[in-house]
Formats: structure tokens, C-alpha cells, sequence
């Protein structure tokens, strides 16, 4: 195997986030309500769908509404409900076709029970799959997520199952979303800002930060090449000094 293609494998993030930014800011320039950007970025979604299908990446997290994004004018909250209802209807039966597991992270409780019935049934519906698994964070926080672990934690260690002296890192990893998957190798935020708003916290702790100023409507095969080029030059360390990976080979694992 010539080492180009043995470096373009080994440097393949094996988990994709992207934090999906900029739909409003696309519809504004284009003088349109900020809804008519949230349906264009649909089209951005399946393209880094079948991207991520194609090239062999195993996970992909996408979020599309954070915890704090009910604080938006109810009719954006509506037609974005609306969005994800359709798009739950029209989509589903494709990706399980593809082999796409599809799962959704976060408080579903706050949502309608036509909806939360549906993101339940595709859920279930695609539970065996096992060639790309697709995470979609809907009101989801990473403090949530954090909230959430604790108080797992805590129960357990009230039914007398766990003492407080097991509580390690690796413990504690077992009760966050995703624990079944690698934590995201490579973090994607569009639209411009450089920021995690929330997103996941403890499983981002070494993940390699990739942001474009291109909006999300406009996010394509390209820009996710680009990406991946980007993380393919990428040397993660974990703390450890940039001999010790050389010596060591190309992907360090986490302790
Ligand atoms: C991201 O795009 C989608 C959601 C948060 C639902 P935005 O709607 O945040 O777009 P901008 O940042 O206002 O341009
Ligand atoms: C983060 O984007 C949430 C999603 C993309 C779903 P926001 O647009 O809500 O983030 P802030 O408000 O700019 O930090
Ligand atoms: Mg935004």
C-alpha cells in the first residue's frame, strides 16, 4: 500500500460533530424569513450525509436545536418543528435503507408527542444499523448532558450499586450521550463564530476544531474536504510532546 493512502486512512476522523450555524444569517441575505434558511440547510445535511456514507466515516453528530434555542420567536420555534417533522417523514426509510443508525441526543421530554413518537420510531427502526451512525442533538445541552450523568451517578450510588471511591473518568464516561462511540475526532462549526455554545462538553475534551465561515446552507462536499484535509495535518498530542506521538505512530489514543 503506497503511504499516502495508509496516511489518508489512519488520519480519517473516525467521528464527526458539527455545530450547523448560519441559516438565519443565509435567509437575510437573501431578504428572506430566517425559516427559509433553516429548510435550505436541509440540503447541506443530506450532502454531509452521504459524504460521511461514501467515505467510510462511522459517526456523525449534527446539532440542530441546542436547549437554549427555544429563547427564539416562536415562530421560528414552530417552523423548525415543522421542519423536523417532515424531514422525519420523508428521510427515514432512505437512510435505513443506506444503513444509517439514527439517533437523537438530548431532553426529548420537551418535545410534541407527535413528534417525539416519530424521532422514537426512527430510533427504533434503525437500531441494528451499523454502517454510519447518525446522532442528531435536539434540545440537547452539554451541560444537560453533564446534569444528566451526575444524576444517574448519584442514583446508582444511592441503590448502593457504585461508591463514591469508583467515581473515575472512565466511570463517569459510561453515563453521557454517545458513550457507545469514539468521542468526535473532528469538531465542525459553520457561519463564522468560533465558539461551542453548548454543545458536547466532556466529549469534545480532545476533539481537533475545524471552523468555516461558509453558512451552513452553503456547506458542501468541498468544505468537508477541506476539513478533513485540515485534521489530516493535525498532530494530537494528549498532552504528551510532539516526539513521543512521532515515536509512536500517527494516532495516539487517550491514556
Ligand atoms: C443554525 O443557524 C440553526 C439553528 C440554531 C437551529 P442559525 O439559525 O443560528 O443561523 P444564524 O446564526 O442566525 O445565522
Ligand atoms: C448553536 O447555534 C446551536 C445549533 C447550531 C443548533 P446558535 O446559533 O444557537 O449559537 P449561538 O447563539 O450563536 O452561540
Ligand atoms: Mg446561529
Amino acid at each position: 500500500m503506497p503511504d499516502n493512502v495508509e496516511i489518508s486512512t489512519l488520519r480519517l476522523p473516525r467521528h464527526i460533530a458539527i455545530v450547523m450555524d448560519g441559516n438565519g444569517r443565509w435567509a437575510k441575505q437573501r431578504h428572506r424569513p430566517r425559516s427559509f434558511g433553516h429548510r435550505a440547510g436541509q440540503k447541506a445535511v443530506r450532502a454531509t450525509i452521504e459524504f460521511c456514507l461514501q467515505r467510510g466515516i462511522s459517526a456523525l453528530t449534527l446539532f440542530a436545536f441546542s436547549s437554549e434555542n427555544w429563547q427564539r420567536p416562536q415562530s421560528e420555534v414552530g417552523a423548525l418543528m415543522e421542519l423536523f417533522l417532515k424531514a422525519l417523514d420523508r428521510e427515514v426509510d432512505e437512510l435505513h435503507g443506506y444503513g444509517v443508525r439514527i439517533r437523537f441526543i438530548g431532553d426529548l421530554s420537551a418535545f410534541a408527542p407527535a413528534l417525539r413518537e416519530r424521532m422514537q420510531a426512527a430510533m427504533a427502526k434503525t437500531f441494528a444499523n451499523a454502517k454510519l451512525a447518525l446522532n442528531i442533538a435536539v434540545n440537547y445541552g452539554g451541560r444537560w448532558d453533564i446534569v444528566n450523568a451526575a444524576r444517574q451517578i448519584a442514583a446508582a450510588v444511592q441503590r448502593g450499586e457504585l461508591a463514591p471511591t469508583q467515581i473515575d473518568e472512565r466511570c463517569m464516561a459510561q453515563f453521557f450521550c454517545l458513550a457507545d462511540l469514539p468521542p468526535p475526532d473532528l469538531f465542525i462549526r459553520t457561519g463564522g463564530e468560533q465558539r461551542i455554545s453548548n454543545f458536547l462538553l466532556w466529549q469534545l475534551a480532545y476533539s481537533e476544531l475545524v471552523f468555516s465561515d461558509v453558512l451552513w446552507p452553503d456547506y458542501d462536499a468541498d468544505c468537508l474536504q477541506r476539513a478533513l484535509d485540515d485534521f489530516a495535518q493535525r498532530e494530537r498530542r494528549y498532552g504528551k510532546t510532539g516526539d513521543q506521538v512521532s515515536a509512536n505512530g500517527s494516532r495516539p489514543e487517550l491514556k
